[in-house]
């Protein structure tokens, strides 16, 4: 979480310092600041608690002027959101922005009073300045001073310095989260990530683990961990792929779920070609004796729905797991295992440990990620694009159907190579799959209902989802979703289960949202939604015409979706879950883009 820049340019840099950190913004949005130095070499900085806009508004009255910044966007860990605690921090000559957690920002405080020096915010980042500070009142030059303190330093940093007195000085430095440094013609960025920097320049190199680089207009040199100078390569970013406009939508969410059938034609004409799965050669499960999917959130949502397709489809066992407790449990891995990663960003703090975890105990950690430059990307041995393009709204939506397509390529894949369908099989569960698009398109048109729904739904102190197989994660997805979006309190339970405990929550006041195509597990659900009834509670049926015709009756409301899709079904699903969380949202008045709390990238545990 938060989001860092940092500049060394040819024109006044606030504005551009601003324009990065919109685009940071998904990161965090608690505060926001910036820290220029002016031509005169003089250090200042502005600050502003909430959204970006605070903080361009005051730069409208407060301007800052130079040619050389660091800009930060904050998701708060240590200390609430106030100006005090917002970055930059500042120290005497120093000031820095950090992404992360300074797990021993104690310790150094500790010391630091020893030398009299008292913290003046809450945050641990703070301690950074104070050192920094401290070192160069020793006599120490910017660059040992902040040398000096990144050897002091234990947890997760992503971060930039910049010096009274020296307008072509910025220092940056990783561990644990991401940061991009940018090529332009005698200017040098930094930024949390490429996107940040793709209004400035397309060259881009990333800083691995422990890296720290000195910056200068004319250039970066690059020390690893050890301190040794490093090379690390240039890359050119498809700065047309960065876009990030709402095209004509409200929201970004809108936007997102629209553009699910485009990106999930793009999915699968990326891994299904001429009736056969293309996917890198090393990707055979004959061997393969487990599979164990990994993530957080809606990623981990993802994963939950293909341990159905990989056991039902391919007969190969698989766990699910959330990342957060997967990394510490220390689960026994067989070395005849797969593990795979799912994420968004890639950079979760949580899944990218336990893919560390993983490393060399399974025979193979593949990544399912959407950002390819992330380093979940680039640390799995195999990494699976996601396609869905750049996805702004902090709720999931493209991410989460296309997650799922891979999924279901790889389970499919599996299924063949485990010989446990044939090709004609095989070729009918493709035919399911690559009807899923044009079936997305059919779903897009249960926004109206949805919305009409709405007003109902936003009424409401609690909301259940109830689904059963692989649709019983969508229904964990569908709560997720409304929670997280219209901050409806809501829960997800597999329909068997209701009557072990939850039906005692009901009573009509609490909608239960039913999700049941009329499969092989109909009737079942059905029966669980009459229990449901039966107790007065209100319910909305989710189904396809034949289930609405048969099961709809007595019920609040139904919405109908398309047949087909075999099993990937799921996918269609995702949609009114989304539909109804959004436009819940919506006739709540809560940010949908940005709901309250949250961000999109997680890189703290
Ligand atoms: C989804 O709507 C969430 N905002 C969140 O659960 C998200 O899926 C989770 O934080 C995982 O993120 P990742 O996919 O980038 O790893």
């Amino acid at each position: 979480m938060c989001g860092i820049v940092g500049i060394l340019g040819n024109h006044e840099v606030a504005p551009q310092l601003v324009e990065a950190l919109k685009r940071l913004e998904y990161r965090g949005y608690d505060s926001a600041g910036i820290a220029t130095v002016n031509d005169a070499g003089t250090l200042d900085r502005r600050r502003a608690v909430g959204k970006l806009v605070n903080l361009s508004d005051r730069l409208v009255h407060e301007p800052l002027t130079g040619r050389a910044g660091i800009g930060h966007t904050r998701w708060a860990t240590h200390g609430p959101a106030t100006e005090g605690n917002a970055h930059p921090h500042r120290h005497g000559p120093v000031a820095v922005v950090h992404n992360g957690i300074i797990e021993n920002f104690r310790d150094l405080r500790a010391d630091l009073a020893q030398a009299g020096i008292t913290p003046q915010t809450d945050t641990d980042t703070e301690t950074v300045a104070l050192l920094t500070g401290h070192h160069m009142a020793q006599g120490m030059c910017p660059v040992e001073a902040a040398r000096a303190t990144l050897a002091r330093l234990h947890g997760a940093f992503a971060l930039a310095f910049l010096f009274d007195g020296d307008g072509d000085l910025m220092i940056a430095a990783r561990k644990g989260s991401p940061l991009a440094v940018g090529h332009g013609e005698g200017e040098m960025f930094v930024g949390s990530d490429a996107i940040a920097l793709a209004p400035f320049t397309d060259r881009i190199t990333y800083l691995e683990d422990g890296d720290h680089a000195i910056i200068t207009r004319a250039g970066v040199e690059i020390y690893d961990a050890q301190g040794r100078r490093a090379n690390r390569d240039m890359v050119r970013i498809d700065v047309g792929a960065t876009a990030i406009d709402k095209g004509g939508y409200r929201h970004f969410m809108a936007k997102e779920i629209a553009e699910q059938p485009a990106v999930l034609g793009d999915v699968l004409n990326h891994y299904v070609k001429n009736g056969r799965i293309v996917l890198p050669e090393s990707v055979s499960f004959a061997d393969v004796d487990r599979v164990l999917l990994v993530g957080c959130g809606t990623a981990h949502l993802a994963g939950h729905v293909a341990k159905y397709w990989f056991e039902q489809i391919a007969g190969l066992p698989c766990d699910i797991d959330i990342a957060s407790e997967f990394r510490y449990r220390e689960p026994p891995l067989s070395d005849r295992s797969w593990a795979i990663f799912v994420s968004q960003s890639g950079e979760t703090a949580d899944t990218l440990a336990a893919l560390h975890y993983a490393q060399g105990k399974v025979a193979k950690t593949l990544g399912v990620v959407n950002v390819g430059t992330s380093a979940i990307a680039r640390e799995s041995d195999i990494a699976l694009p996601t396609l869905a393009g750049i996805e702004v709204c902090v709720a999931s939506s493209k991410a989460f159907t296309c997650q799922l397509a891979v999924l279901a390529v790889l389970a499919l894949k599996a299924a063949a190579d485990r010989g446990r369908i044939d090709a004609a099989a095989l070729a009918a569960h493709l035919d399911d799959l690559r009807a899923i698009p044009g079936l997305l398109n059919q779903a897009l048109a249960v926004a109206d209902d949805c919305r009409a729904l709405a007003g109902w739904l936003s009424e409401a102190q609690d909301v259940l989802y109830l689904g059963r197989g692989a649709l019983y994660p969508v229904a964990l997805e569908g709560a997720l979703k409304l929670k997280e979006l219209s901050y409806i309190h809501a829960e997800g339970y597999a329909s068997g289960e209701l009557k072990h405990g939850p039906i005692a929550l009901i009573d009509r006041n609490v909608p239960v949202v039913v999700l049941a195509p009329r499969d092989t597990l109909f009737e079942k659900t059905v029966s669980n939604m009459q229990e449901v009834m039966a107790r007065h509670g209100k319910v909305l049926l989710i189904s396809d015409a034949d289930g609405i015709t048969e099961a709809g009756e007595g019920t609040r409301a139904t919405l109908t979706m398309p047949m087909g899709g075999g099993a990937f079904q799921p996918i269609l699903y995702a949609v009114p879950m989304q539909y109804l969380a959004y436009y819940t949202a919506v006739a709540k008045g809560t940010d949908v883009d940005q709901p309250r709390n949250l961000a999109k990238s997680v890189t703290v545990e």
